[in-house]
């Protein structure tokens, strides 16, 4: 598919690198940009030869300064419904997937920024990113999955502070709190971003995948998220790659994991 608000790009590693393209209006997020971002996501699902993906925003101001602000000043309470469930829907399906995403932050990351930030598996920032949930100054509250992500991430006391004051927080903050994994200098955000992925992707894809699926499931009452621990690292010890990997830590090897 052809995007006009997003590009897609494969490196031989099998390595994505999805970039939201708006960097005039700071990469906001508008219809046009969540409906190639599906796309995009469905294209990630079909094709194998794409292992994993770093998402980050053009030019060196912004990652994604939010949803685009001029697009919902008419939405209706059911409009505004609808609006954010679709949006939900798709930082979900991103989260969903079973190769890892790593967000490279090399700016703003305000709004539906911070939010699609958030629904990356990882994220790395560059030092002169900013991270925060703006909502309350423009009248709304997040509707990307803010106020579910960020609690989760960093505990309820500090993200009601980021969502009651609107406050911007610093990327040494954001990694303070646990908001992002990692922070570097600007010149050295994509290539920490795919070392961290090419480090994962060293590993049993299978075991990656997985590993994606358990923890995705403790958002749930603990003995369900245990069974279902459970149920995965039962389907683990059936892989070629178990049998491997175990293999190749008692023979003193690198492992030459196949994917099943
Ligand atoms: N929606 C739509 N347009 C946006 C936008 C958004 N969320 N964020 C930035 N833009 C646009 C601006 O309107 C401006 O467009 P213009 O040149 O056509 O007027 C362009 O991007 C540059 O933004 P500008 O505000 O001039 O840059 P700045 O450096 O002065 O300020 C920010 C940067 C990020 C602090 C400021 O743009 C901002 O506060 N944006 C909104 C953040 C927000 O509230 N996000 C949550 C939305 S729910």
């Amino acid at each position: 598919m052809e995007y006009t608000t997003i590009t897609f790009e494969t490196d031989a590693d099998g390595i994505g690198v999805l970039t939201i393209n708006r960097p005039d209006k700071l990469n906001a997020l508008n219809a046009d940009v969540i409906q190639e971002l599906d796309a995009c996501i469905a294209e990630i699902e079909s094709r194998d030869e794409v292992k994993g993906v770093i998402l980050t925003g053009a030019g060196s101001k912004s990652f994604v300064a939010g949803a685009d602000i001029r697009q919902f000043t008419d939405l209706d309470p059911v409009q505004g419904y609808t609006f954010a469930q679709y949006g939900q829907r798709v930082f979900s399906r991103l989260e969903g997937l079973p190769k890892p995403v790593i967000a490279a932050v090399n700016g703003y990351a305000l709004g539906g920024g911070c939010e699609l930030a958030m629904a990356c598996h990882l994220r790395v920032a560059s030092e002169l990113a900013t991270f925060g949930q703006p909502e309350v100054n423009l009248g709304i509250i997040p509707g990307y999955g803010g106020t579910q992500r960020l609690p989760r991430l960093v505990g309820r006391g500090l993200a009601l502070e980021m969502i009651l004051t609107g406050e911007h927080v610093t990327a040494r903050r954001a990694y303070e709190i646990g908001l992002v994994n990692k922070v570097v200098v600007p010149a050295e955000l994509m290539s920490a971003a795919r070392q961290m992925m090419q480090t994962i992707l060293n590993k049993g894809p299978v075991a990656v995948a997985l590993s994606l699926n358990a923890v995705h499931a403790s958002d749930r009452p603990l003995d369900q998220g245990l069974e279902h621990e459970a149920l995965l690292f039962g389907q683990a010890c059936g892989t070629e790659d178990f049998k491997e990997g175990a293999a190749a830590f008692l023979e003193r090897r690198k492992p030459a994991f196949v994917g099943r």
